[in-house]
């Protein structure tokens, strides 16, 4: 796949297929994923990947975490982002609201529900770093998850990074039995075969205009 069609063609998808995903596949995704780049190479992620009846637990314990603790997600919530920030999000959850109502539900309960049992993929990865690192390292992982998502894209299979299901990552450490002091869990990314039927997976994110997002020096 030349890379611009890979980075381009890429897209969250939200709807899996049951089909299994062989370990050895998964096992190719994260050596390209560990090929990022990171600070001083010091490759500072760990990769958790949870299948099968585990992954079944994890719903589980991450469904009874929401029946104690609801959380909504608002971007803009407990602190002041720019404007702008917001609008792109309601922006997003209007241009999939149409695509959305053909599943009986409204888009919030379907990306909060979906978010929290992964939009049913058969594998999740957990991102993690040791807590001691400094905040820069946020963008080694960034770069370890983007070479996941595309990796995975490259081999026909799709991605949804989830951010949301850490609102409970002390019942998802709980439940992996992830030592808090030793990972600090970031991000986790649904993977599986994309499945074809499902209405949402033919939604494409739009992007603004790049030129506000560019200053130029010295042209
Ligand atoms: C760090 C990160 C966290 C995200 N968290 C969620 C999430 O919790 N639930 C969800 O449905 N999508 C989530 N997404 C997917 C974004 O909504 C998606 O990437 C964005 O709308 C752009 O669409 P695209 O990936 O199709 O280009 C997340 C993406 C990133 C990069």
């Amino acid at each position: 796949m030349e890379i611009h069609d890979a980075l381009s063609g890429r897209k969250t998808i939200r709807g899996f297929l049951e089909q299994p995903v062989p370990q050895a596949v998964i096992k190719e995704i994260l050596i390209d994923a560990h090929w990022a780049p990171s600070s001083s190479n010091q490759q500072p992620w760990h990769f958790h990947v949870v299948t099968g009846a585990a992954l079944q637990g994890l719903c589980e314990k991450i469904e009874e975490a929401r029946r104690l603790k609801q959380t909504s997600y608002d971007p803009s919530k407990g602190k002041t982002i720019p404007p702008e920030y917001v609008d792109r999000t309601k922006k997003l959850f209007r241009q999939l609201r149409p695509v959305i109502s053909s599943l009986d539900g409204d888009n919030k309960s379907f990306i909060e529900s979906g978010s929290f049992r992964f939009y049913g993929a058969p594998v999740v990865v957990f991102i993690t770093m040791h807590p001691s690192l400094p905040k820069s390292r946020y963008m080694d992982i960034g770069m370890a998850a983007q070479n996941l998502m595309l990796s995975a894209h490259g081999r026909g299979l799709g991605t949804c990074a989830i951010a949301l299901t850490l609102y409970y990552g002390d019942a998802i450490n709980a439940c992996l039995g992830i030592d808090p002091d030793q990972h600090e869990t970031l991000l986790s990314i649904a993977l599986g075969y994309p499945d074809p039927e499902f209405p949402v997976n033919a939604f494409r994110s739009s992007r603004e205009d790049i030129d506000p997002f560019i200053t130029w020096a010295g042209f």
